[in-house]
C-alpha cells in the first residue's frame, strides 16, 4: 500500500525535519540560518512553508511569501530519493496557488545563474528570466 500524499503548511514541530531536507538538498548556505528562516516564515501572516508529506514524512517543501506586490518562492526542495516523480512541479503549483489566493499577480524566485539544472527546470514550468537586475542589501549582520 502506498502512503497518502498530503500538502499542508508546516508547523513549528516540523523544523528539524525540514532543515534536514533542505540540508540534504544542498539549499543550506553559510549566510542563511535555515532554522531561523523557517521560524521567520512561520511567524508572519504573509508567508509560510508548504510541506508535501508521504504518510507522515515530509519529502518536499516550498517556502512562499508575498510582499504586498509580488509573490516569492524559496527553499523548493524534493528529497533526492523522490525526484523525477512530479513532486517538484506539484510544489511549484501549490506555491503558485497559495500566492494567487493572496491576490498576487506574479511570482518570482531566485536561482543562482550557475545553477543551470534548476534554471532549466523552472523554464520547463513556464518561468522566464526578467530584463531586470536584482539589487540587495543586508539589514542584519554583514554577510557575503
Ligand atoms: C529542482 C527540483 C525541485 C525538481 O524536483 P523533481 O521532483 O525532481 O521535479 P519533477 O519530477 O516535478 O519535474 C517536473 C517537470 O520538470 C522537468 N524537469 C525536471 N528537471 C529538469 C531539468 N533539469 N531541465 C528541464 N526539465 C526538468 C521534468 O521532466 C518534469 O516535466 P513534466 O512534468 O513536463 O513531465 C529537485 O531537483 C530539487 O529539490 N533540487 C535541489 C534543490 C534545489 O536546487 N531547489 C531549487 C532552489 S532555487
Amino acid at each position: 500500500m502506498t502512503d497518502p500524499v498530503t500538502v499542508r503548511p508546516c508547523r513549528a514541530e516540523d523544523r528539524d525535519a525540514v532543515v534536514a531536507l533542505w540540508t540534504a538538498c544542498g539549499l543550506v548556505v553559510p549566510w542563511n540560518d535555515p532554522a531561523a528562516d523557517f521560524a521567520l516564515a512561520l511567524s508572519k501572516e504573509n508567508s509560510t512553508v508548504l510541506a508535501l508529506c508521504l504518510g507522515n514524512r515530509i519529502v518536499a517543501t516550498a517556502m512562499v511569501g508575498q510582499d504586498g506586490h509580488r509573490g516569492w518562492i524559496y527553499y523548493l526542495a524534493v528529497d533526492p530519493a523522490h525526484r523525477g516523480n512530479g513532486l517538484g512541479r506539484r510544489m511549484v503549483v501549490e506555491a503558485e496557488n497559495w500566492l494567487a489566493a493572496t491576490g498576487m499577480p506574479k511570482v518570482q524566485l531566485l536561482v543562482r545563474s550557475t545553477n543551470e539544472r534548476v534554471l532549466a527546470f523552472y523554464e520547463h514550468l513556464g518561468y522566464v528570466k526578467p530584463p531586470s537586475t536584482l539589487m540587495q542589501k543586508w539589514l542584519t549582520n554583514p554577510s557575503p
